[in-house]
């Protein structure tokens, strides 16, 4: 999707995926020590608002000034401190090994794209550092045809399999990784049943 789109959707007055961070990033993170997570394709700040409010040190990026612009309102209602960068994976870059989580939520991309960037964010990981996924399954389809306010992208590339996940993911322990039908209920556009992959994956330690 063009950038305009973004800027667009993330100008509306409400969050456009509600103030609450997604259930299965809320639900992986509590569980979790705090240390230092990226959250990248952030969008208006909810995951990493969530992340601040419970004691993460959260660097966040999105392309969209408009989401930085949200998610920084969003951080100043919880009295909450981000870093957000605005900018694209093909430009953004962080040190090697840095961060101890990974939240990528909804993050969709074209299929070679999405290996690439995957290869680059899992670079950032510490060794033993966690990936927290939930994002749009291919069978997504036959739910956002049925119900377009499910939302997701309508291109099949951009969706995502268990396959997919674990060969760009296969130096990693997969502690969970499974399509669910979930019933979505995220602001305006996430809304209704809907396929996704969710995936908890640890990364492995070289030898
Ligand atoms: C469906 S939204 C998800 C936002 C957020 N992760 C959430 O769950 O609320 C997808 C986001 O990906 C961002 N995005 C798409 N392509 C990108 C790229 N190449 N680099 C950075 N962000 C990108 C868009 O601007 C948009 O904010």
């Amino acid at each position: 999707m063009q950038k305009n789109f973004w800027d667009q959707r993330y100008g509306e007055k409400a969050y456009a995926y509600g103030e609450k961070p997604n259930a299965f990033f809320k639900e992986q993170l509590l569980k979790l020590s705090p240390g230092r997570i990226l959250l990248p394709a952030e969008g208006e700040g909810r995951n990493a608002i969530f992340a601040a409010r419970h004691g993460w040190e959260v660097v966040a990026f999105d392309q969209s000034y408009a989401g930085r612009e949200k998610a920084l309102r969003l951080a100043d209602k919880f009295g909450v401190t981000i870093e957000y960068l605005v900018g694209e994976f093909q430009t953004l870059s962080f040190a090697r090994e840095s961060f101890d989580a990974i939240g990528l939520i909804y993050a969709h991309f074209s299929a070679e794209a999405k290996s690439e960037y995957h290869g680059v964010l899992s670079s950032y990981l510490q060794p033993g550092g966690l990936i927290i996924l939930e994002a749009f399954s291919k069978s997504h389809l036959q739910y956002s045809s049925q119900n377009p306010a499910a939302g997701g992208p309508r291109n099949i590339d951009m969706l995502y399999s268990e396959e997919e996940l674990r060969a760009d993911f296969a130096n990693y322990e997969m502690l969970q990784l499974k399509e669910e039908v979930i019933k979505l209920e995220e602001g305006l556009y996430h809304n209704g049943e809907s396929a996704v992959m969710r995936m908890l994956a640890k990364k492995k330690h070289a030898f």
